[in-house]
């Protein structure tokens, strides 16, 4: 499982050395800035098990997107701790602060992503599925849904996203054709990867056979665990 982001000691000691020599004004902002250090979560399952997905397909996507999009994470954690948001231009801290929010739904997705995936797929189970079949009618309805808004991404990358809202205290099944995009203050429970990364090497450009095969590999258990955890909130 995923280490809790930690706060680097040894950049926060040498930024607060670097401190010394600046104006005070910078020397406030400096002072407070932290870098976090993210590392990446080992798969839950072996690829090799997984029946549907290929191994080289997940052991790709896990490699070279969701390890990529931690490391560009810590990357631009550096790089706006170090920066003095008094004198830096806009575009400089638009560009930052957008690939930031971008790297940042990355991992999170991409972990929410693997976590629902497993070597012995289940079905929905417990609190979960009672609140499936209130908001949406009956389980059927609900994958129906789920499924159709993935194969609706077949010309868009993007993610199909179960989440809970505190606010309206039920699931709804999001749309978002940009990593950017999140449902506002929900808590997301299962995600579909819907870029082409996800399933091009296995089904080419055949993104209804690859939500098919998705739907047969999902870990509900996972899913269970993060929506009990949300009722509490
Ligand atoms: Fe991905």
């Amino acid at each position: 499982m995923t280490n809790i982001p930690r706060r680097s000691l040894a950049a926060g000691v040498g930024l607060l050395l670097g401190a010394m020599a600046i104006p005070a004004r910078s020397q406030q902002l400096a002072i407070s800035a932290t870098t976090l250090r993210l590392t990446a979560k080992p798969l839950t399952f072996n690829p090799d098990k997984v029946k549907g997905l290929s191994a080289d397909l997940l052991r790709r996507h896990y490699d070279e997107i969701y390890v990529s999009a931690v490391k560009r994470m810590n990357a631009l954690n550096e790089e706006l701790a170090k920066l003095d948001f008094n004198e830096a231009p806009a575009e400089t801290v638009a560009k930052l602060k957008s690939e930031e929010l971008a790297a940042y739904n990355a991992t999170i997705l991409h972990e929410l992503y693997f976590d629902g995936i497993g070597e012995a797929p289940t079905q929905p189970a417990g609190l979960l599925a009672q609140a499936l079949s209130r908001d949406f009618g009956s389980l059927d309805r609900w994958k129906a849904e789920f499924m159709a808004t993935g194969r609706s991404l077949a010309n868009d990358d993007g993610w199909v996203i179960l989440a809970h809202s505190p606010r309206d205290k039920r699931l709804y099944n999001h749309r978002t054709a940009s990593t950017s995009e999140m449902p506002a203050g929900s808590v997301p429970l299962l995600a579909m990867d819907m870029h082409r990364h996800a399933y091009e090497k296995d089904d080419g450009n055949d993104a209804a056979k690859y939500v098919e095969a998705f739907m047969q590999v999902v870990k509900w258990t996972n899913a269970e665990r993060l929506y009990r955890e949300a009722m509490r909130v």
